[in-house]
């Protein structure tokens, strides 16, 4: 039986959703609210407040940086989830590879006195990357929130010991089912029983440490396959020590995948539809092969706006794509016609669909297989100038 805590949980987390939802366009979660209150500083606050300034006002040469942070440690992925890019073996024409704690340590030294909050992964399995420990023990010295998600499949006792003791505050742990008949329907290559002994283990853990951190966060994908597991899944997971379990509407490229039941029904190729845009003045998006995206639903190494290895932050954040790009965002903002443009903002701004999960015609790797096991790539960076 669900006890009175795990209901008042419920409605806390269900309250911060629908507002989120309500007025911020699913945009403010928990993890953000955390972040802001635990993670702040003067120096922080003051950016803060200078962005939403400069954001307001329109302005496209920004003296402010971005304070929320998106950062793929990796590209590689070890299962092959039908409705993924990534599970696709669709690379975007980028390398595939992990990011270095060399290459993490420039972009972290160079933006992290004003990140609230670190997002380790974009698409991709954050924990192959052997560096990440390190990244994020980095990242928490700055003062930082750091969040990951993860498919579970390789937090055994070794990594989840290194993982609370890395100091990281946040861990989605992606389960989509509640028994090995329907887990690797979706997770395809997964294993149900051996993800719920390293979650089971995690939570172990991290009881024994007596820490309370990483929260833990069990999302599980709704699908029609999945949907009569549920609330069996819920109980389980609250018995044995998750934060928030949350059921999870999916985006779902063949309509048999659809739940039947009304709670997580969502419209089949339904992307996410585009509200008022502020990333290209709050968000930096960094990719695996060292590409800096417009935002977190640009796929392809054709419309990045840069790349960060071998560049400064500051020669980046203001170049003539993103000045661009704010430019679009702030002339939809004031009702005018855009100006013609090539960047995928514009695209996205006309059409109103976010092109995140769509594949490109002129995609050329489609048939790369993004697996653990595969040869890491390294290719220069390629910048579109
Ligand atoms: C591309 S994954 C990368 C991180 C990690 N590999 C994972 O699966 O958690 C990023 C997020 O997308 C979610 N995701 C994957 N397929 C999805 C789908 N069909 N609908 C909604 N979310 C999905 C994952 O559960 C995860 O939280
Ligand atoms: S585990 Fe994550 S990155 Fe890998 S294929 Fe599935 S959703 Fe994509």
């Amino acid at each position: 039986m669900i006890n009175l805590q795990s209901l008042l949980r419920k409605l806390i987390f269900r309250s911060v959703n629908w507002i989120s939802r309500k007025f911020f366009a699913s945009r403010l979660s928990y993890s953000h609210i955390e972040a802001f209150i635990f993670c702040n500083s003067f120096k922080k606050l003051l950016n803060f407040l200078l962005v939403h300034y400069e954001k307001a006002r329109g302005i496209e040469i920004l003296k402010s940086y971005p304070y929320l942070f998106v950062f793929e440690v990796t590209n590689v992925c070890n299962l092959k989830c039908p409705f993924c890019l990534t599970g696709k073996g669709i690379s975007g024409d980028r390398a595939v590879r992990h990011v270095t704690f060399e290459e993490a340590k420039k972009i972290i030294d160079e933006v992290g006195d004003y990140i609230y909050l670190l997002q380790l992964y974009t698409w991709g399995e954050p924990l192959l990357n052997k560096d990440i420990y390190k990244i994020i023990e980095y990242a928490k010295s700055k003062r930082i929130f750091v969040m990951i998600s993860t498919n579970a499949t390789v937090m055994n006792e070794k990594n989840n010991q290194k993982l609370i003791d890395s100091g990281i505050d946040y861990v989605m742990v992606a389960i989509d089912g509640g028994s090995q008949e329907t887990y690797p329907q979706y997770r395809v290559g997964g294993n149900y029983n051996q993800v719920f002994e390293n979650l089971s283990n995690l939570l172990e853990m991290k009881k024994k440490s007596g820490n309370t951190r990483p929260f833990v966060e069990w999302q599980f994908i709704v699908f029609r396959h999945n949907e009569h597991e549920v609330e069996e899944t819920e109980k389980i997971a609250y018995e044995i020590g998750i934060n928030k379990f949350t059921p999870l509407p999916a985006y779902v490229e063949d309509k048999d995948w659809l739940p039947q039941g009304d709670k997580y029904k969502v419209e089949a190729f339904n992307p996410e539809r585009l509200m008022d845009c502020d990333r290209p003045w709050t968000h930096l998006n960094y990719r695996a092969d060292g590409g800096i995206a417009s935002c977190c639903y640009e796929f392809y190494k054709k419309d990045d706006f840069g790349e960060a290895i071998h560049t400064p932050f500051s020669e980046i954040w203001n170049n003539e794509f993103f000045r661009e790009s704010r430019k679009l965002i702030v002339q939809k903002r004031r009702g005018k016609t855009l100006d013609k443009s090539d960047l995928i903002c514009y695209d996205c701004l006309e059409s109103g669909l976010r092109p995140s999960f769509i594949e490109s015609p002129t995609e050329t790797q489609t048939a790369q297989k993004i697996i653990a096991t595969v040869e890491i790539v390294e290719e220069k960076p390629q910048p579109k100038i």
